[in-house]
């Protein structure tokens, strides 16, 4: 199986750095791999036009139902869909904790992609207080159940454990797999996606775990947010992998 590579660049990188990584990545990259790019949102044409073998995504949606109107600051999936763009981010924790993104956001966020033809990246996963508490199953049912539709289309999870974001913390992959078929479960029993899905893994991904974090059966690939600005690091992600 081709495993996915997730980068997400959140708000970083100049124009010109985005480009000169995207050229590395381009020379560099393997064909066993699958790499998505998700760059600022102003970068994506200009990257897209000078790199047209790499995948962009942007890193965002609107919640709005609509593909055009008076929204001021919006992007429709429309839009995106429009100009090529195959993948979103939808409910990264940054987004939820920091522009109140709730669930039935993320929900309509999702449910726009997949109207549109984008494939939504929907990100969940449990804080620290959760898993301390122990109830971060529960959490991550009640998020799955609140932001996922019932769809035969194309969607990818991403499980993002909050209190790994940007920590250097990472779960064992016991702790992974416990939660990745918890997410199976869940999603099965509902019957909320009936073509599969793929789940990936993001929080602290480097090239020292992810080994570990891919040899997890269930986890298909990887959501890679600071290591992936750093060329010779997401390099050895790919390599170790
Ligand atoms: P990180 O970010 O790899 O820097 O922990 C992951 C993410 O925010 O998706």
């Amino acid at each position: 199986m081709n495993h996915l590579f997730i980068a997400n660049w959140k708000m970083n990188l100049s124009l010109k750095e985005a480009e000169v990584l995207c050229r590395e990545i381009d020379l560099l990259r393997d064909s066993k791999s699958d790499i998505i790019i998700c760059s600022p949102e102003l970068y994506i044409l200009p990257l897209k036009e000078k790199f047209s073998s790499i995948c962009f995504a942007n890193q965002n949606v609107s919640e709005i139902k609509e593909n055009f109107g008076a929204y001021t600051g919006e992007t429709s999936a429309y839009m995106l869909a429009q100009q090529g763009i195959k993948y979103a981010i939808i409910g990264h924790s940054e987004r939820r904790k920091l522009f109140g993104e709730t669930n039935e956001t993320v929900k309509a966020k999702a449910e726009n992609c997949l109207q549109a033809g984008l494939t939504p990246i929907i990100c969940l996963g449990e804080d620290s207080i959760n898993r301390k508490k122990g109830d971060y199953l529960e959490f991550i049912g009640e998020q799955i159940l609140h932001s996922i539709s019932k769809t035969d289309k194309e969607v990818i999870i991403a499980y993002e454990p909050i209190w790994s974001i940007g920590t250097g913390v990472v779960p064992t992959s016991e702790q992974i797999k416990e939660v990745a078929r918890y997410i199976g479960k869940i999603i099965e029993e509902h019957g909320l996606l009936e073509n599969g899905f793929k789940l990936v893994y993001g929080g602290s991904v480097s090239s020292e775990n992810i080994r570990d974090i891919l040899s997890v059966a269930e986890i298909s690939g990887v959501l890679i947010g600071k290591a992936s600005l750093d060329r010779e690091e997401f390099f050895k992600i790919f390599q170790g992998e």
